[in-house]
């Protein structure tokens, strides 16, 4: 019998890289992309695996031991002191895109451990899928701060702030996002780095602005949280939370993780009618998204197409 899991993909609303540094963080899970994983027993010896979206068909032993999908494997083996090694195959399929802030790495590894915990009889409390996957983001990304496997371990919109139990935030009107991948795949690592260097060389000034950073995200929270019944107070939420967006989209660029491509996706999507826009994620490529009222949703879309995105998703945020 075979054990499937699957995992979202994800963005982050507000607060990204800051978060690295301890200020909170919001990310809500993106259902319409996911990555899917099937463990079954098998009739020849080893571990195989086969994800053919990066064109992988190997035996586990194959692989190098830091291999992003190796190391999940073998640090689930170890961690549960599995031996011998049974014989296993392993299928994995994403549709999330890889190196695109829409968190592939998170969502497979998550997948995986999953799948792998079900059909090896080791059952793992999301705390535990969540606390080993951030070990296995640790190994690939440097410093990362644990939202994305957070946020797709849970499957929740989440309010995070690094070493503190995860808070669940409850979004009071629901709210659409276009988001926008301008198809150049960005490795997060690289832009964390490089947001570290400018801290170092000069703390004072970037933790002021990760101040205000954080500040934006509580204020977005507060924001998203409120209920709101009338029409009136929907645009309310809809214009404070799009103008939070901008003044975080300026704040990423100054810590110089945008780019060109990003830039005109944002420009694109407020000339277009969002109500504010931002770069989501690592930066550098990847996706941006745009707040939209659900009307202007297709044409917001239809403009970063228009702008060079390399796709679009339309989600509604509830
Ligand atoms: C990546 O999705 C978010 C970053 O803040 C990195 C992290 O939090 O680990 C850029």
């Amino acid at each position: 019998m075979a054990s499937r899991s699957t995992s979202p993909g994800k963005i982050i609303l507000f607060g990204e890289h800051a978060v690295v540094y301890g200020r909170p963080a919001l990310a809500i899970p993106v259902t319409q992309v996911h990555a899917d994983v099937e463990v079954s027993d098998s009739s020849r010896a080893g571990i195989w695996i086969q994800a053919p979206d990066v064109n992988l068909h190997a035996e586990l032993n194959t692989l190098p031991s830091d291999h992003p999908i190796a190391s999940v494997i073998h640090n689930f083996l170890f961690l549960w002191r599995v031996s011998p090694f049974p014989n296993l195959e392993i299928k994995i399929s994403s549709t999330i895109p890889v190196a695109s802030g829409l968190g592939s790495g998170a969502a497979v590894t998550v997948a995986l451990t999953r799948a792998l915990a079900s059909h090896l009889d080791h059952p793992m409390t999301d705390e535990q899928v969540n606390a080993f996957a951030y070990e296995i983001e640790k190994l690939h990304h440097g410093t990362p701060s644990g939202i994305d496997n957070t946020v797709v371990t849970y499957a929740k919109p989440v309010y995070f702030i690094k070493g503190q139990p995860i808070e669940i935030f409850k979004v009071g009107a629901p709210f659409t996002i276009v988001i926008g991948d301008t198809g150049i795949s960005a490795p997060t690592k690289e832009s964390v780095g490089d947001v570290r260097k400018l801290w170092e060389a000069d703390k004072t000034k970037w933790e002021s602005v990760f101040d205000k950073v954080g500040r934006i995200a509580n204020k977005a929270k507060e924001a998203i949280e409120s209920d709101s019944t009338t029409l009136e107070s929907d645009s309310l939420l809809s214009n404070t939370l799009g103008e939070l967006m901008n003044e975080n989209h300026a704040l990423l660029q100054e810590m110089t993780v945008s780019s060109p491509e990003l830039d005109r996706l944002v420009s694109a999507a407020r000339n277009e009618g969002a109500m504010g826009a931002k770069l989501s994620g690592g930066g550098r490529g990847g996706n941006m998204i745009a707040l939209v009222e659900p009307e202007r949703a297709e044409e917001v879309s239809s403009a970063l197409m228009a702008a060079g995105a390399k796709r679009t998703l339309i989600t509604m945020v509830s």
